[in-house]
């Protein structure tokens, strides 16, 4: 189903180049065991030997061949699941993975499928690809009327697969569903401030929700319209990307110290609360200022102005470390006119794992140690007069190499995102945990701790981003209640599948290029096909604290479009989605990095 587009060709060439490059005899070697293995290996995922309980061992360096298999393994684990789901829940929307049947909680159009597009054109699934494809032709997005979709959920998974495989595959018939699709919901914009709704019947027209938005599920819908005005030539779906941007920018965000907060007012366009997180019902906004910014070439300077904002913030007021392991952490807090830090839950959750990933990305993609190249004045930035405390954070954050102190942050968080895992006997993470404070403060500020180690010389690693050793539970640890030795206290014990660990482990050995993320991606594979494999595909923990595990009857379609490709790409020795030429939407959907024409900027006003 490939055309001849660039980029499909882009793909097709990178994927036929050989593993490896050193010498012809490297390539002879390589072949041999690949031949070697596919024939004495028919049924590769259950030949390999997973281990059973969680032990930590470090890494030991493997050749690239062996990582050729790894990725291997990724692909057997997506046919099956998606087989199962073929078999037993299509055209429904996701398998139950235990008893085998279905539910419907995405408009029942067959969420799995269309999340699971692009992944299929990555991983060369031509069948799987070509089975899927009359299932999109007849979508028409019809909903019962006393029902509605959820808007973000069908931007991000529907929208968001159907734009990714056309920009890979350049078939029109998906760019033709995108567009009727947005056509259907377009009616949430009915809003005074441009805002989306929270949920509408595209059948009906009839939208639904209250007043006061969430920011995750109102400000995450750039990417997705600007890729669609690209595609498509209507200047609509810029306009509605654009007025979001522009109320965004606009807001007064005095009380915040230019930070969004999580609730807004949607007559209005204003902030309703003052509540700021990474984590849910806030996450993607963040995500979408940075990435709006790449996806159009660098051309976005307000969304990047947003970005730098919202980091500075998070970094001076929300990242903290823990009394004893000294785990970097970023949390959730209330903020107030005259306070920044505010009140930190000391809350953190698996949902703000993507952060360290998108720390990586703004530091591996944006001149933050020059940001005057781009007309930005950093200081500037955080103007008392708009953004009321903030100028602390900037003054504090321009004594440090940005580009330098963003990657600092984006290794320790990662590195504790990593660590929820490796310390439990799953070798999965819990999707929420709460730090241990001291008894004689509420939390270590991360920037007081850095202020301190620059003032001694700044010798060494910096505070919280040192490699640390896993402290596994054993079950009698974990009855008699030795919890907070590990300095947290698990509050929700599920692993719903999360890709967000897995996302930053792979951005940060692409852009790092230390194997030690690499590995750490590998350990968690295992642990999801030892741990999660059903007959008919892989279900959530209930707890990631019982060997044998205890399983949920759900496989959320994230799982195929995101922890599974992000796994993928992680171990596959070619570089498919370089991160120049490519931005991932929030549900792991890459788009293509293109310029506007100066046709497109005058017809649309940009
Ligand atoms: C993509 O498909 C369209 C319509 O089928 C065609 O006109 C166009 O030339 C194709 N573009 C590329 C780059 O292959
Ligand atoms: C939203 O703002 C409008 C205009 O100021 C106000 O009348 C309304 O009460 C606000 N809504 C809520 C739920 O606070």
């Amino acid at each position: 189903m490939y055309r001849n587009h660039p980029l499909a060709a882009h793909i097709r060439q990178l994927r036929h180049k050989p593993y490896f490059r050193p010498s012809l005899y490297g390539c002879i070697v390589l072949l041999s065991v690949y031949v070697l293995y596919h024939t004495t290996h028919p049924q590769s995922s259950s030949s390999i030997d997973f281990p059973t309980s969680n032990v930590y061992q470090p890494p030991v360096e493997v050749s690239e061949e062996v990582w050729v298999e790894r990725a291997n393994h990724v692909k057997l684990a997506f046919l099956h699941a998606y087989h199962g789901y073929e078999r037993y829940a299509l055209p429904h929307d996701e398998l139950k993975p235990l008893s085998g049947r279905y539910q419907d909680d995405f408009g029942g159009w067959g969420v799995t499928l269309f999340d699971s597009l692009d992944t299929m054109l990555l991983l060369d699934l031509k069948k799987e690809y070509e089975r899927a494809i009359p299932y999109v032709e007849k979508a028409v997005f019809a909903m019962p009327e006393d029902d509605h979709a959820r808007y973000f959920e069908t931007v991000i998974r529907y929208l968001g697969g159907l734009l990714s495989a056309y920009a890979i595959s350049n078939e029109t018939v998906l760019l033709e569903r995108a567009d009727r699709l947005a056509d259907k919901l377009d009616n949430v914009f009915n809003t005074p401030s441009g805002f989306p709704m929270f949920g509408v019947n595209p059948s009906s027209g009839a939208v639904s929700g209250i007043e006061i938005g969430v920011l995750a599920e109102m400000a995450s819908l750039q990417m997705e319209y600007t890729m669609l005005a690209k595609a498509t030539g209507k200047k609509r779906w810029w306009d509605r990307a654009n007025t979001v941007i522009q109320a965004l920018a606009s807001a007064n965000l005095k009380y915040t110290g230019g930070m969004l907060p999580i609730k807004w007012n949607l007559t209005t366009a204003q902030p309703h609360d003052v509540h700021l997180s990474v984590g849910a019902q806030a996450d993607s906004a963040h995500e979408y200022l940075l990435k709006q910014f790449l996806l159009t070439a660098r051309t976005d300077k307000t969304s990047l102005e947003m970005y730098l904002r919202a980091t500075t913030h998070v970094i001076a007021n929300l990242l903290y470390l823990s009394p004893t392991r000294h785990m970097l952490y970023v949390t959730d807090s209330d903020t107030s006119p005259f306070d920044a830090r505010g009140k930190p839950s000391h809350v953190f959750e698996h949902l703000s794992c993507f952060f360290p990933g998108l720390l990586a990305l703004g530091a591996h993609t944006l001149p933050l140690d020059d940001l005057k190249s781009l007309g930005i004045n950093f200081e500037a930035l955080g103007s008392e007069s708009s953004f009321g405390h903030a100028g602390k954070a900037y003054r504090q954050l321009s004594q440090y190499n940005l580009k330098e102190l963003h990657l600092w942050a984006a290794e320790g968080l990662a590195q504790t995102c990593w660590l929820t895992y490796a310390d439990e006997p799953t070798g999965l993470g819990p999707d929420e945990i709460e730090m241990k404070t001291s008894k004689f403060s509420d939390g270590f500020l991360w920037m007081d701790a850095m202020d301190r180690w620059k003032a001694s010389g700044a010798r060494g690693i910096p505070p919280g981003v040192e490699d640390k050793v896993p402290d596994v539970y054993t079950e009698e640890d974990r009855i008699r209640g030795n919890g907070l030795r590990r300095d947290y206290a698990i509050k929700r014990k599920g692993y719903l599948l999360r890709p967000e660990t897995i996302e930053s482990l792979y951005l940060l050995w692409r852009i790092t290029g230390d194997s030690k993320w690499r590995h750490r991606g590998w350990k968690i594979f295992e642990a999801i096909e030892r741990h999660t494999k059903t007959p008919y595909g892989y279900a959530s923990l209930r707890t990631v604290e019982i060997v044998p595990s205890l399983k949920d009857d759900e496989m959320p379609s994230y799982f195929l479009a995101e922890t599974l490709k992000y796994l993928y790409l992680m171990f596959v020795s070619e570089d498919l989605v370089p991160l120049d030429k490519w931005v991932f939407n929030t549900e792991a959907h890459p788009f293509p990095v293109f310029a506007w024409t100066e046709e497109e900027k005058e017809r649309f006003n940009i």
